[in-house]
């Protein structure tokens, strides 16, 4: 057939694949080409409305630089990230569910003896984390590693602050040989996903607004066992509800427990109110 219509054109394209000799390659492709079409036909897309997306796309990825992901935004601010790791890290009972990675991950930040402030110099109000990191059958695993980030008190990424160069609120800390982990930051707060760009436009469009409930990260990793990146929510944030990334999870949800200004859990003296946090991660074989 050298002439399509509306009906034929989306089997003749996929009919091109015929050579594709990568049958994984070839499956995505003919899904993709088949929902594009369906979805095209669905909406009964005009001229306008495609130019526009178009458009939309490639201000996606002009906006994208060394130190921005706008394309990894869509995708969480449209569900993809999420359904993506719900597909590839199903929760499983009893272990650690994963959830969104973000775009403020900094590889390589540095290993911390345990107790460790990680927030030094950082607004916020102090929190003490402590748990313990165990095989899927309640083993205490030694030496397992958590490499943890957050924003500030405010909000703020370190990447996000002008004329901030270095890590703030980051570090790496390792268990101890009964699994334990105990380190020192501050309460993290809600904040919105960058809005400055073209995925910004898209949720004000849309009728949404961009904030993500307070929450840490981190990277769980132990030898022998599947690494987790995950977060802990802090219990009775704003927006817990409604994650403009959709990666809140119940399970991760964690008491931070007030405590008024006096001794801390690591034996300091705080002068200033402050929270301790405790939870612990089970993570599954490798
Ligand atoms: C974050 O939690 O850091 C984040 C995740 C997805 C999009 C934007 C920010
Ligand atoms: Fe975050």
């Amino acid at each position: 057939m050298r002439e399509f219509d509306e009906a034929t054109i989306t089997q003749t394209v996929i009919g091109r694949l015929s050579e594709c000799d990568d049958p994984r390659f070839k499956r995505v492709m003919t899904s993709l080409i088949t929902h594009l079409h369906d979805f095209v036909r669905d909406v009964r897309l005009t001229e306008d409305e495609w130019l526009t997306a178009i458009q939309f796309l490639t201000d996606v990825g002009q906006t994208c630089t060394e130190k921005r992901q706008e394309y990894i935004l869509l995708s969480d601010t449209l569900g993809i990230s999420v359904l993506v790791i719900t597909i590839n890290h199903p929760a499983v009972q009893g272990s650690a569910e994963s959830t969104v990675l973000g775009p403020f991950y900094w590889e390589g930040a540095p290993e911390r003896p345990r107790g460790s402030n990680l927030a030094e110099g950082v607004k916020g109000e102090p929190a003490f984390y402590s748990g313990r990191v165990l095989s899927a059958d309640g083993r205490p695993l030694e030496n397992a590693l958590l490499d943890i980030w957050s924003g500030d008190g405010e909000g703020n990424y370190d990447m996000q602050i002008p004329g901030e160069t270095g890590m703030k609120a980051r570090g790496r800390i390792r268990t101890d040989a009964q699994g334990r982990y105990w380190f020192r930051s501050i309460k993290p707060t809600y904040y919105p996903v960058p809005t400055d760009g073209p995925v910004g436009r898209m949720l004000r469009k849309m009728g949404r607004h961009p904030y993500r409930p307070g929450h840490i990260h981190m990277i769980v990793s132990a030898p022998g066992h599947r690494p987790v990146t995950t977060h802990l929510f802090v219990a009775g944030s704003e927006y817990l509800d409604s994650d403009a990334v959709f990666g809140m999870k119940e399970s991760l949800v964690t008491r931070f427990d007030r405590h008024p200004a006096g001794g801390a859990p690591d034996g300091s003296t705080v002068d200033i109110p402050f929270y301790t946090v405790q939870y612990d991660f089970r993570l599954r074989p490798a």
